[in-house]
Protein backbone atom coordinates (compact mmCIF):
# COMPACT_ATOMS: atom_id res chain seq x y z
CA UNK A 1 0.00 0.00 0.00
CA UNK A 2 1.54 3.38 -1.09
CA UNK A 3 0.96 6.76 0.08
CA UNK A 4 -0.61 9.20 -2.37
CA UNK A 5 -0.83 12.55 -2.33
CA UNK A 6 -4.13 13.88 -4.22
CA UNK A 7 -3.78 18.44 -4.96
CA UNK A 8 -7.58 19.39 -6.13
CA UNK A 9 -8.54 16.00 -4.58
CA UNK A 10 -11.97 17.29 -4.14
CA UNK A 11 -12.01 18.83 -8.09
CA UNK A 12 -13.29 17.35 -10.63
CA UNK A 13 -10.71 15.21 -11.88
CA UNK A 14 -9.05 14.80 -8.72
CA UNK A 15 -11.70 13.13 -7.07
CA UNK A 16 -12.05 10.76 -10.28
CA UNK A 17 -8.09 9.83 -9.23
CA UNK A 18 -8.98 9.34 -5.10
CA UNK A 19 -11.82 7.28 -5.93
CA UNK A 20 -9.48 5.10 -7.76
CA UNK A 21 -6.43 5.02 -5.71
CA UNK A 22 -8.84 3.52 -2.78
CA UNK A 23 -10.54 1.34 -4.38
CA UNK A 24 -7.06 -0.23 -5.21
CA UNK A 25 -5.93 -0.06 -1.60
CA UNK A 26 -3.46 2.99 -1.30
CA UNK A 27 -4.07 5.59 1.55
CA UNK A 28 -4.82 8.90 0.04
CA UNK A 29 -4.75 12.73 1.26
CA UNK A 30 -6.25 15.15 -0.61
CA UNK A 31 -5.45 18.17 0.06
CA UNK A 32 -8.03 21.06 -1.72
CA UNK A 33 -8.93 25.26 -0.61
CA UNK A 34 -12.01 24.17 -2.30
CA UNK A 35 -12.11 26.97 -4.67
CA UNK A 36 -13.12 25.17 -7.01
CA UNK A 37 -13.79 21.61 -5.38
CA UNK A 38 -16.43 20.67 -3.27
CA UNK A 39 -16.11 18.22 -0.32
CA UNK A 40 -19.05 16.54 -1.55
CA UNK A 41 -17.13 15.46 -4.43
CA UNK A 42 -15.38 12.56 -1.91
CA UNK A 43 -18.65 11.54 0.27
CA UNK A 44 -18.95 8.35 -0.86
CA UNK A 45 -15.58 7.97 -0.84
CA UNK A 46 -14.20 6.60 2.72
CA UNK A 47 -10.90 6.64 4.46
CA UNK A 48 -9.22 9.80 2.69
CA UNK A 49 -7.07 12.20 4.80
CA UNK A 50 -8.72 15.71 3.82
CA UNK A 51 -6.34 18.46 4.25
CA UNK A 52 -8.01 21.85 3.83
CA UNK A 53 -5.46 24.96 2.79
CA UNK A 54 -3.47 26.85 0.13
CA UNK A 55 -0.62 25.01 -2.20
CA UNK A 56 0.47 28.53 -2.56
CA UNK A 57 1.44 28.64 1.05
CA UNK A 58 4.52 26.70 1.57
CA UNK A 59 4.10 25.74 4.60
CA UNK A 60 0.82 23.87 3.86
CA UNK A 61 2.09 22.68 0.80
CA UNK A 62 5.15 21.01 3.22
CA UNK A 63 1.88 19.46 5.59
CA UNK A 64 0.38 17.81 2.63
CA UNK A 65 3.29 16.50 1.45
CA UNK A 66 4.84 14.81 4.28
CA UNK A 67 5.05 11.24 4.65
CA UNK A 68 3.77 11.16 0.88
CA UNK A 69 5.21 8.35 -1.45
CA UNK A 70 3.58 9.82 -4.77
CA UNK A 71 1.90 13.01 -5.11
CA UNK A 72 -0.60 13.43 -7.74
CA UNK A 73 -1.08 17.61 -8.65
CA UNK A 74 -4.62 18.16 -9.94
CA UNK A 75 -5.31 21.30 -8.01
CA UNK A 76 -5.38 24.51 -9.83
CA UNK A 77 -7.97 27.40 -11.33
CA UNK A 78 -8.39 25.19 -14.63
CA UNK A 79 -10.00 27.76 -17.05
CA UNK A 80 -9.08 29.90 -20.44
CA UNK A 81 -11.45 32.68 -19.90
CA UNK A 82 -10.78 32.96 -15.49
CA UNK A 83 -6.82 33.36 -16.34
CA UNK A 84 -7.79 35.97 -19.27
CA UNK A 85 -10.15 38.10 -17.08
CA UNK A 86 -7.60 37.93 -13.83
CA UNK A 87 -4.52 36.40 -14.56
CA UNK A 88 -3.27 37.37 -11.27
CA UNK A 89 -5.29 34.88 -9.37
CA UNK A 90 -4.96 32.11 -12.13
CA UNK A 91 -0.58 32.46 -11.91
CA UNK A 92 -1.03 32.39 -8.10
CA UNK A 93 -3.04 28.71 -7.91
CA UNK A 94 -1.08 27.17 -11.02
CA UNK A 95 2.36 28.46 -10.64
CA UNK A 96 3.05 29.64 -7.09
CA UNK A 97 1.07 26.14 -6.26
CA UNK A 98 2.84 23.91 -8.60
CA UNK A 99 6.44 25.51 -7.51
CA UNK A 100 5.49 24.78 -3.86
CA UNK A 101 4.24 21.74 -4.10
CA UNK A 102 7.57 20.63 -5.78
CA UNK A 103 10.03 21.72 -3.60
CA UNK A 104 7.90 20.13 -0.72
CA UNK A 105 8.10 16.82 -3.28
CA UNK A 106 11.89 17.31 -3.37
CA UNK A 107 12.31 18.00 0.52
CA UNK A 108 9.96 15.12 1.49
CA UNK A 109 11.73 12.48 -1.18
CA UNK A 110 8.83 11.85 -3.06
CA UNK A 111 9.38 8.91 -5.44
CA UNK A 112 7.56 10.50 -8.24
CA UNK A 113 5.37 13.57 -8.80
CA UNK A 114 2.58 13.53 -11.59
CA UNK A 115 1.09 17.10 -12.94
CA UNK A 116 -1.82 17.51 -14.78
CA UNK A 117 -0.68 19.41 -17.82
CA UNK A 118 -3.08 21.00 -20.36
CA UNK A 119 -3.53 20.78 -24.17
CA UNK A 120 -4.13 24.34 -24.16
CA UNK A 121 -0.43 24.65 -24.26
CA UNK A 122 -0.14 23.80 -27.61
CA UNK A 123 -2.20 26.56 -28.80
CA UNK A 124 -2.92 27.01 -32.25
CA UNK A 125 -0.26 24.18 -34.19
CA UNK A 126 -0.63 24.39 -38.28
CA UNK A 127 -1.18 20.49 -38.37
CA UNK A 128 -3.02 17.90 -36.33
CA UNK A 129 -2.61 15.83 -34.55
CA UNK A 130 -0.47 17.89 -32.05
CA UNK A 131 1.85 15.55 -30.88
CA UNK A 132 4.45 16.48 -27.66
CA UNK A 133 7.54 17.37 -30.03
CA UNK A 134 5.44 20.59 -31.33
CA UNK A 135 6.69 24.07 -29.89
CA UNK A 136 4.27 25.31 -27.40
CA UNK A 137 2.59 28.19 -28.31
CA UNK A 138 -0.04 29.58 -25.32
CA UNK A 139 -2.78 31.89 -25.95
CA UNK A 140 -4.11 32.58 -22.73
CA UNK A 141 -2.45 32.85 -19.50
CA UNK A 142 -3.91 29.85 -18.01
CA UNK A 143 -2.33 27.95 -20.87
CA UNK A 144 1.14 29.69 -20.62
CA UNK A 145 0.88 28.66 -16.24
CA UNK A 146 0.64 25.20 -17.47
CA UNK A 147 3.47 25.16 -19.96
CA UNK A 148 5.64 26.71 -16.72
CA UNK A 149 4.27 24.57 -14.58
CA UNK A 150 5.27 21.31 -17.01
CA UNK A 151 9.24 23.68 -17.62
CA UNK A 152 9.33 23.24 -13.50
CA UNK A 153 8.92 19.79 -13.28
CA UNK A 154 11.67 18.90 -15.95
CA UNK A 155 13.94 21.20 -14.14
CA UNK A 156 13.14 20.16 -11.00
CA UNK A 157 13.47 15.96 -12.28
CA UNK A 158 16.83 17.71 -13.71
CA UNK A 159 18.58 19.53 -11.36
CA UNK A 160 17.66 17.68 -7.71
CA UNK A 161 16.21 14.34 -9.17
CA UNK A 162 13.02 14.53 -8.34
CA UNK A 163 11.31 11.94 -11.11
CA UNK A 164 8.56 14.18 -13.00
CA UNK A 165 5.99 13.43 -15.17
CA UNK A 166 3.46 16.02 -16.95
CA UNK A 167 0.30 14.83 -18.60
CA UNK A 168 -1.32 17.16 -20.98
CA UNK A 169 -5.16 16.57 -20.71
CA UNK A 170 -7.53 17.34 -23.64
CA UNK A 171 -10.79 18.53 -22.24
CA UNK A 172 -12.03 15.90 -19.70
CA UNK A 173 -15.47 15.83 -19.20
CA UNK A 174 -17.70 13.07 -16.80
CA UNK A 175 -19.78 12.89 -13.68
CA UNK A 176 -19.43 15.36 -10.78
CA UNK A 177 -17.96 18.05 -13.47
CA UNK A 178 -19.62 21.51 -12.38
CA UNK A 179 -21.85 23.10 -14.42
CA UNK A 180 -22.76 25.89 -12.78
CA UNK A 181 -20.22 28.85 -13.15
CA UNK A 182 -19.67 30.58 -16.61
CA UNK A 183 -15.96 28.77 -16.22
CA UNK A 184 -16.94 25.67 -16.87
CA UNK A 185 -16.59 22.92 -19.30
CA UNK A 186 -18.81 23.27 -22.20
CA UNK A 187 -20.28 18.97 -21.94
CA UNK A 188 -21.39 20.27 -18.50
CA UNK A 189 -22.71 23.24 -19.30
CA UNK A 190 -24.85 21.78 -22.38
CA UNK A 191 -25.46 18.38 -20.17
CA UNK A 192 -27.08 20.75 -17.51
CA UNK A 193 -28.33 23.22 -20.41
CA UNK A 194 -30.20 20.53 -22.06
CA UNK A 195 -31.64 18.51 -19.47
CA UNK A 196 -33.67 21.54 -18.33
CA UNK A 197 -34.61 22.49 -22.27
CA UNK A 198 -32.59 25.37 -21.74
CA UNK A 199 -30.85 26.99 -25.09
CA UNK A 200 -27.02 26.12 -24.74
CA UNK A 201 -24.77 28.60 -25.55
CA UNK A 202 -21.78 28.25 -28.45
CA UNK A 203 -18.99 30.74 -28.60
CA UNK A 204 -17.77 31.32 -32.20
CA UNK A 205 -19.36 29.58 -35.04
CA UNK A 206 -19.67 26.16 -33.15
CA UNK A 207 -16.94 24.68 -36.13
CA UNK A 208 -14.05 24.67 -33.28
CA UNK A 209 -13.15 21.19 -33.18
CA UNK A 210 -11.86 19.27 -28.87
CA UNK A 211 -10.77 15.95 -28.20
CA UNK A 212 -13.28 15.13 -25.56
CA UNK A 213 -11.69 12.96 -23.14
CA UNK A 214 -13.70 10.87 -20.61
CA UNK A 215 -12.27 11.25 -17.25
CA UNK A 216 -12.14 7.55 -16.53
CA UNK A 217 -9.45 7.28 -19.32
CA UNK A 218 -7.27 10.50 -17.84
CA UNK A 219 -7.68 8.34 -14.28
CA UNK A 220 -5.54 5.34 -16.05
CA UNK A 221 -3.43 7.06 -17.69
CA UNK A 222 -2.27 9.23 -14.71
CA UNK A 223 -1.98 6.42 -12.74
CA UNK A 224 -0.10 4.58 -15.70
CA UNK A 225 2.36 7.84 -15.05
CA UNK A 226 3.11 7.02 -11.73
CA UNK A 227 5.19 3.44 -12.29
CA UNK A 228 6.10 3.47 -16.14
CA UNK A 229 9.87 3.44 -16.01
CA UNK A 230 10.62 5.81 -18.76
CA UNK A 231 8.05 8.37 -18.01
CA UNK A 232 10.34 10.21 -15.62
CA UNK A 233 10.84 13.79 -17.27
CA UNK A 234 8.24 13.63 -20.11
CA UNK A 235 5.26 15.31 -21.39
CA UNK A 236 2.57 13.03 -22.44
CA UNK A 237 -0.48 13.70 -24.39
CA UNK A 238 -3.70 11.46 -22.56
CA UNK A 239 -6.95 11.97 -24.72
CA UNK A 240 -8.64 9.89 -27.25
CA UNK A 241 -7.04 10.81 -30.29
CA UNK A 242 -10.45 11.87 -32.05
CA UNK A 243 -11.83 15.10 -32.63
CA UNK A 244 -15.25 16.70 -32.65
CA UNK A 245 -17.23 20.22 -33.32
CA UNK A 246 -19.32 21.90 -31.20
CA UNK A 247 -22.01 21.60 -33.17
CA UNK A 248 -22.15 18.25 -33.34
CA UNK A 249 -21.55 17.49 -29.82
CA UNK A 250 -24.72 19.92 -29.33
CA UNK A 251 -26.54 17.54 -31.95
CA UNK A 252 -25.03 14.61 -30.14
CA UNK A 253 -25.89 15.45 -26.92
CA UNK A 254 -29.69 16.87 -27.60
CA UNK A 255 -30.25 13.58 -29.25
CA UNK A 256 -29.33 11.74 -26.06
CA UNK A 257 -31.17 13.90 -23.82
CA UNK A 258 -33.98 14.15 -26.11
CA UNK A 259 -34.43 18.02 -26.22
CA UNK A 260 -35.88 20.03 -28.58
CA UNK A 261 -34.07 23.31 -28.01
CA UNK A 262 -31.53 25.34 -30.77
CA UNK A 263 -28.51 26.80 -29.64
CA UNK A 264 -27.47 30.29 -29.08
CA UNK A 265 -24.81 31.77 -30.86
CA UNK A 266 -22.26 34.39 -28.93
CA UNK A 267 -18.92 35.67 -30.10
CA UNK A 268 -16.37 33.26 -29.69
CA UNK A 269 -13.87 33.64 -26.48
CA UNK A 270 -10.46 35.44 -26.80
CA UNK A 271 -7.76 33.06 -25.93
CA UNK A 272 -9.94 30.16 -27.52
CA UNK A 273 -7.90 27.39 -29.29
CA UNK A 274 -9.42 26.60 -32.68
CA UNK A 275 -8.58 23.05 -33.38
CA UNK A 276 -7.74 20.17 -30.53
CA UNK A 277 -6.35 16.60 -31.40
CA UNK A 278 -4.22 14.38 -29.47
CA UNK A 279 -1.58 12.20 -30.99
CA UNK A 280 -1.60 9.72 -28.28
CA UNK A 281 1.14 7.35 -29.83
CA UNK A 282 3.77 8.46 -26.79
CA UNK A 283 0.95 7.63 -23.91
CA UNK A 284 0.66 4.28 -25.57
CA UNK A 285 4.73 3.36 -25.70
CA UNK A 286 5.50 4.74 -22.63
CA UNK A 287 2.63 4.39 -20.47
CA UNK A 288 0.81 1.23 -22.41
CA UNK A 289 -1.81 3.35 -22.28
CA UNK A 290 -5.16 2.96 -24.40
CA UNK A 291 -8.41 4.38 -24.01
CA UNK A 292 -10.55 2.39 -22.20
CA UNK A 293 -13.89 4.50 -22.51
CA UNK A 294 -15.00 5.90 -25.95
CA UNK A 295 -16.34 8.96 -26.65
CA UNK A 296 -19.70 8.16 -27.29
CA UNK A 297 -20.11 5.55 -24.11
CA UNK A 298 -18.57 8.59 -21.74
CA UNK A 299 -21.06 11.10 -22.93
CA UNK A 300 -23.79 8.02 -22.38
CA UNK A 301 -22.83 8.08 -18.56
CA UNK A 302 -21.89 11.49 -18.46
CA UNK A 303 -25.44 12.64 -19.78
CA UNK A 304 -27.28 9.83 -17.27
CA UNK A 305 -25.22 11.20 -14.73
CA UNK A 306 -26.55 14.95 -15.01
CA UNK A 307 -30.05 13.35 -14.84
CA UNK A 308 -29.56 11.55 -11.83
CA UNK A 309 -27.36 12.48 -9.46
CA UNK A 310 -25.97 15.78 -10.93
CA UNK A 311 -29.81 17.25 -10.50
CA UNK A 312 -29.52 17.03 -6.61
CA UNK A 313 -25.77 18.17 -6.91
CA UNK A 314 -26.18 20.81 -8.37
CA UNK A 315 -28.91 21.97 -6.72
C1 LIG B 1 -9.13 24.34 -22.29
C2 LIG B 1 -8.01 23.38 -22.58
C3 LIG B 1 -8.09 22.18 -21.69
C4 LIG B 1 -8.21 22.61 -20.27
C5 LIG B 1 -9.44 23.47 -20.14
C6 LIG B 1 -9.67 23.97 -18.74
C7 LIG B 1 -7.69 23.70 -25.01
C8 LIG B 1 -7.76 23.06 -26.34
N1 LIG B 1 -8.07 22.95 -23.96
O1 LIG B 1 -10.30 23.83 -22.68
O2 LIG B 1 -6.92 21.42 -21.83
O3 LIG B 1 -8.26 21.52 -19.42
O4 LIG B 1 -9.25 24.59 -20.92
O5 LIG B 1 -10.81 24.77 -18.74
O6 LIG B 1 -7.29 24.83 -24.90
N2 LIG B 1 -17.83 26.74 -25.12
C9 LIG B 1 -19.09 27.01 -25.62
N3 LIG B 1 -20.13 27.09 -24.72
C10 LIG B 1 -19.97 26.96 -23.38
C11 LIG B 1 -18.66 26.69 -22.88
C12 LIG B 1 -17.62 26.58 -23.79
O7 LIG B 1 -19.29 27.15 -26.83
O8 LIG B 1 -20.94 27.06 -22.64
C13 LIG B 1 -16.73 26.57 -26.09
C14 LIG B 1 -15.45 27.29 -25.78
O9 LIG B 1 -15.44 28.59 -26.32
C15 LIG B 1 -14.44 26.37 -26.45
C16 LIG B 1 -15.05 24.98 -26.28
O10 LIG B 1 -16.42 25.20 -26.05
O11 LIG B 1 -14.33 26.64 -27.82
C17 LIG B 1 -14.49 24.21 -25.10
O12 LIG B 1 -14.48 25.07 -23.98
P1 LIG B 1 -14.12 24.57 -22.50
O13 LIG B 1 -14.93 23.39 -22.18
O14 LIG B 1 -14.20 25.76 -21.63
O15 LIG B 1 -12.63 24.07 -22.63
P2 LIG B 1 -11.36 24.65 -23.44
O16 LIG B 1 -11.26 26.10 -23.23
O17 LIG B 1 -11.28 24.08 -24.79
Amino acid sequence: MDHYLVTGGAGFIGSHLTEELIRRGHQVRVADNLSTGKRANLDHVSGVEFLEGDLADLDFAHRAVRGCDYVLHQAAIPSVPRSVKDPIASNRANVDGTLNVLIASRDAGVKRLVFAGSSSAYGNTPTLPKHEDMPSSPLSPYALQKVVGEQYLQMFTRLYGLETVSIRYFNVFGPRQDPSSPYSGVISAFASALIENRSPRIYGDGEQTRDFTYVANVVDGVLRATEAPRASGEVINVATGGRISLNELFRTMRDLVGASVEPTYEESRTGDVRDSQADITKARTILNYEPIVSFEEGLRRTVEWYRTAGATASA
